[in-house]
Order: structure tokens, then sequence, then C-alpha cells
């Protein structure tokens, strides 16, 4: 292509094309082209990286392997999520919905590590004034800790040299801007270069950047899927906003596990740390009602046990309701169609709402025997044993397929009360578990069995 040659750039999906048209042909938004003029060159060597250094070869078995270094964030959940501290020179993007907490949360963090080294807050949303508030109300150590107000990047950059933080925290990187460019902030080309920038500036200087990224309403991260890739670490806060509860996700991560999940409260001094996550998903109602169950999630590398509620009434709608809060909505539908071929219960007339408590997103298959015996529990009005717990995937011929991790899982169920698991048969312990009476199944008519006849009194 020719080095001048305008080119047009969609701002929702990051496709890039030679002609202007009013849909992206790659994502199919309207109105998201945006002409690219050729943006002028950044700093030297920065697009081709060529930079007449040739870096040594090695044999792979001969290179000294350091224990990464890891900081402490002052939050045990959270450091469970980076994989056991915070590791010096890498980017970990902070996602999640506004006001879900994340500046509240990296204030906290920043002001727990500015005891031992020098913090960077840099804010492109807040004054100073209203950051030193917060961390005064909040009764923060304050030690260490540097605000700025800024939002050109080169700015960011030349403090930082000076600085020297060991951790720059950037509030957030939608409304940081390149000077050098001449796109708007918030676009996917300022997102992506100032992202560039600061993930140089992490990996030259050491220091560790924790980058704040908002997110839009189908759920990514504004802009910047292409961010994944050059951040060493992508996590999102999830949770019900009128929920108190707090959920840190790793979506992505080069020093731990994915998927790790830290658990958090908001609370008036701040997010507070769960360390017994289970028991607070499990804060049932003293009566246990037709619909409820629970259930036991894996999450990154333990379990989670949470309830799951289902609600079916007959639908007056043309179309009936599918609602499923926490769950995707098409494997909800999916699963209807095995529980009335395999189950014989039929939904095709009735509303189902599904909600998982507490806020938590469930991803994993584990969770479709428990939703489609907690449908079950609905639809015939019969309350299960408040002491059960169920998991196991349901496959299209109705067959009850085993989970990673089955016997934690239930161990887990023990150690909270639970005295009875309905679980797929090839995930049967081979040594009993205390106090547990375990059912293993193998077809979801099997698995129905255990709703009680008679329904109940009253
Ligand atoms: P904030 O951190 O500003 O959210 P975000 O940066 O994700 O948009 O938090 C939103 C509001 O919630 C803010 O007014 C502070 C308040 N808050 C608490 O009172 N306690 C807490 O533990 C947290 C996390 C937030
Ligand atoms: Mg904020």
């Amino acid at each position: 292509m020719a080095k001048n040659k305008t080119v047009y750039v969609c701002s929702a999906c990051d496709a890039e094309v030679g002609k202007w048209a009013g849909q992206c042909a790659d994502c199919g938004q309207w109105n998201t082209l945006e002409e690219r003029r050729p943006e002028p060159a950044l700093l030297p060597g920065r697009r081709d990286g060529y930079s007449g250094v040739v870096t040594p070869v090695q044999a792979i078995d001969e290179v000294e392997l350091a224990e990464t270094p890891r900081i402490s964030t002052g939050l045990a959940e959270f450091d469970r999520v980076l994989g056991g501290g915070l590791v010096p020179g890498s980017v970990v993007l902070v996602g999640g919905d506004p006001g879900v907490g994340k500046s509240t949360g990296l204030l906290q963090v920043s002001c727990a590590l500015g005891g031992g080294r020098r913090v960077l807050y840099v804010s492109g949303e807040e004054s100073p004034r209203q950051i030193a508030m917060r961390a005064r109300r909040l009764g923060l150590p304050q030690e260490g800790v540097m605000l700025q107000a800024e939002t050109v990047v080169e700015n960011i950059l030349a403090t930082a040299a000076e600085l020297k933080p060991g951790v720059l925290v950037i509030d957030s990187i939608q409304t940081m801007q390149v000077g050098a460019l001449n796109s708007a902030p918030g676009s996917v080309t300022q997102v992506r270069e100032a992202a560039a920038l600061l993930t140089r500036f992490a990996k030259q200087s050491g220091t560790a950047v924790f980058l704040v990224g908002h997110v839009t309403k189908s759920g990514d991260l504004a802009g910047p899927r292409v961010l994944e890739h050059i951040i060493d670490v992508v996590c999102y806060f999830e949770g019900n906003l009128d929920s108190r509860y707090r959920l840190l996700r790793a979506a992505k991560n080069r020093y731990g596990a994915v998927n790790e999940l830290g658990v958090f409260a908001m609370t008036d001094k701040g997010l507070r740390e769960i360390s017994n996550p289970s028991a607070i998903f499990l804060s049932r109602q003293e009566e246990i009602t037709p619909g409820s169950l629970v259930t036991a999630l894996w999450e990154g590398s333990r379990p989670l046990l949470v309830e799951l509620q289902a609600l079916v009434d007959q639908s007056r709608a043309e179309i009936p309701r599918r609602l499923a809060v926490g769950l995707e909505h098409n494997r909800l539908a999916m699963l209807l169609a095995v529980l009335h071929r395999h189950g014989r219960l039929a939904t095709y007339d009735q509303d189902v709402f599904i909600n998982v408590v507490g806020g938590v997103r469930v991803s994993e298959t584990s969770a479709d025997l428990p939703l489609l015996l907690a449908v079950a529990s609905s639809l015939r009005n019969r309350t299960l044993p408040a002491d059960l717990v169920v998991f196991g995937e349901v496959g299209l011929a109705g067959e009850i397929r085993p989970v990673l991790n089955g016997q934690e899982r239930l161990r887990e169920a023990a150690k909270h009360g639970f005295k009875q698991a309905l679980i797929p048969k090839a995930n049967q312990p081979p040594e009993k578990i205390p106090g547990m009476e375990v059912i293993a199944v193998g077809k979801l008519a099997q698995a129905l069995e255990i709703l009680p006849a008679t329904p109940p009194v009253g």
C-alpha cells in the first residue's frame, strides 16, 4: 500500500478499509468508519521496530530463570487474581462498568503500595482534590502517593521518567491521548497507542502499570479488544451495581491462572476482601422455596458455592420470555429443549427467569444440571432439600457429563454443611466424603427423580 493513502478505521472493531462506507463490512456497525490520516512518526524506530541491534540467541535450557518477584497489593484477593501479587514491569488492565469501584479499588492499592515505594496515580477523570478527599474518607495511608491530573501520555511519561515510581496508575485509558496523534481521545487509535507507549515505559523502567478501562454496554472494553494482546493481565470487576459484592476476574494473565476470581465487599471504608466467598453467596432464607438450589462452581483455583433461582410461570406472551441473569442466554434455551425432550417437562408456554444470587456470572457448564433442576422445581412447585448441592453438565442427548474437580467441589459443599449431592456418575468419588450422601446419575430423567412427589404443604 502506498504510504500516504488515506485509510478508514472502524471505531468499533478496528477494521481497516481503503474506502469509506456507511456500514463496517467487518462488524456490521453503522457510521463507525473514521478517516485515519497517516500518523506522524512517533518515537524513533517505533513503527518498524528496527534499532540496528540484534538481540542474542539463547538455548532454551540455558536461559536463567529468576523467580518472578511479586509485590503484595495489600488486598489478598487482588493478589490472587494477579497470580500471587503484582509483577514489576507488568501492565494490568482493570476493566468494569462505571461505578463498579475501579478507582476506589486502585486508590486503596496505591495507598497500600505507597508505603514501600513511590506510586504515581494519574487521573483524567477526577481532580487531585477529589482523589485526596476519597483517600482521607476511606482512612487510607497516604505516604508515597503522588497525584497528577493529566491526559497527555507524553506528559505523563515525562513525569514518570523524573519521579521513577514503582507503580503507575492510569485512570482511565479512555481519557488518555497521545499528543502526537490527531484522533480524538477514546478512539481506538488513541487508546491503542497510549497503551502501547505506557507498556513500553513499563517494560523499560520496571514500573508496574495499572490501566483502568471502561466497559461498553455490550461488555467489551470500549474499543480496545485490540489492547488485550499487549497487556500482561486483563481483569474485570463484575457484580450488580445494587449488590454489595464485587468480583474481580482475570480474563488473561501472563503470570498466573485465568478465570481466577477475587471476591470483595463494598463498604464505607472501601473494598474489603472476602476470604470465604462461599459463605456469603449462601445466605439463603430460612424457608427454601421451589426453584432455589445450590451449586458448586469452580472459579480459577477454588470451588465456589452459589445459589441459583428459577421462576417458571404461565406465559401470557405470544413468545414466552426467557431471562437469565448471570448465565448465558443461548445455553438456557438449549437446556430447556433438552429438558423437554429428555426430561418430559415442557416450558414452551412458560416464562422462565433465572438468577444467580450475588451477581456471580456463571460461564461453566457444570451449572447445567442445577439449572434444569431449579427450573423443574419451580415448574412443578416442589421444594428441593435445603442441604442438597448439585452440579453436572447436560448433553444434548440428556446425558449427564462429568465436570472438573468434582471431589474438591463436594468437599467444599460438605464443609458448608451440605449433606446430599446430586452429581454426574463419572464424578463419583472413589472414597466416601464424610457426612455427604452422593447420588450419582447418568441421565437427566434419573436426576429429576430427586424432586419430591408431593407438593409442599401450604
Ligand atoms: P468508583 O471507584 O468511583 O467506581 P469507578 O471508578 O469504577 O467508576 O466507585 C463508585 C462509588 O462507590 C464512589 O462514590 C465510591 C463508592 N465506593 C464506596 O463507597 N465503597 C467502596 O468499597 C467502593 C469500591 C466504592
Ligand atoms: Mg473511576
